[in-house]
């Protein structure tokens, strides 16, 4: 019985990245997207990342036509202001910058055009696909990004529940270069079962290079601890570091 519970154990965030966490996608900046609402919601949730080891952080405001029309000096400023507050609240090992995650539409053809993007690292860009349906014409976007010198790092695949019985279009996207990049919280319940499901079914087929948290508000922090299941664990030891190559000094 004792056993059986030892087999149980579920890591906490802390024991499944003894060495830290460098996260490539959550929406913190405040008042620009559906993520921090404020310059203290923004402190917030950055202190609970604190909580959890996780210091470096690239944060991704969404791109999303007239919805979110965030320009590279939108974002840039915004922040400077929550790094300045950092420092005010004495925060000083927080390693923070900012990208984006874009949504391929047509506003963003117009961004790529110019080539006016704001990158994680060198060339990789976070793109997101709505979830109603992928572009129709995805893989020649996904050729023009690369054509424009960018390299595509789709946001949490998992979740787009049109590819769920259509699998082999995550084959197709990994094939002309497309990266992908897993929500850590879709290996849990909280996107629905079946986008946990397929997030496994990307693991075991080595399909995932890239994880984020993707956290909005503090209530996504509660299903941080409910990853490391011996399962999960097993799927992710081959790529928790993965990161690190996107990390900015
Ligand atoms: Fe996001």
């Amino acid at each position: 019985m004792l056993l059986n519970i030892f087999n149980k154990k579920t890591l906490s965030f802390q024991e499944l990245f003894p060495d830290g966490f460098y996260d490539i996608h959550s929406h913190l900046l405040p008042g620009i997207d559906d993520g921090a609402k404020s310059l203290e919601d923004s402190i917030e949730l950055i202190q609970l990342f604190r909580s959890v080891g996780i210091k470096n952080l690239t944060t991704t405001p969404h791109v999303l036509g007239e919805v979110w029309p965030n320009t590279p000096t939108i974002v840039n400023d915004k922040l400077d202001s929550v790094r300045k507050e950092l420092l005010k609240n004495n925060i000083t090992d927080i390693n923070l910058n900012a990208a984006a995650e874009y949504m391929l539409d047509d506003v963003f053809m117009e961004l790529l055009k110019d080539k006016n993007l704001l990158t994680i690292k060198d060339e990789f860009i976070l793109v997101e696909f709505s979830y109603i349906n992928h572009p129709e014409n995805v893989f020649d976007i996904i050729f023009e990004i690369q054509t424009q010198g960018y390299k595509p790092i789709l946001a949490h695949p998992e979740r787009y529940n049109y590819f769920h019985n259509n699998r082999d279009m995550y084959l197709k996207l990994k094939q002309i270069g497309c990266y992908f990049q897993l929500n850590l919280l879709s290996l849990t319940d909280y996107y629905g079962t079946y986008v946990q499901k397929v997030a496994v079914h990307l693991l075991e087929n080595n399909l995932i290079d890239f994880l984020g948290t993707d956290i909005h508000h503090k209530k996504h922090f509660s299903f941080l601890d409910k990853i490391g299941t011996k399962k999960n664990v097993r799927l992710l030891r081959p790529i928790l570091r993965n990161n690190e190559i996107l990390r900015n000094a």
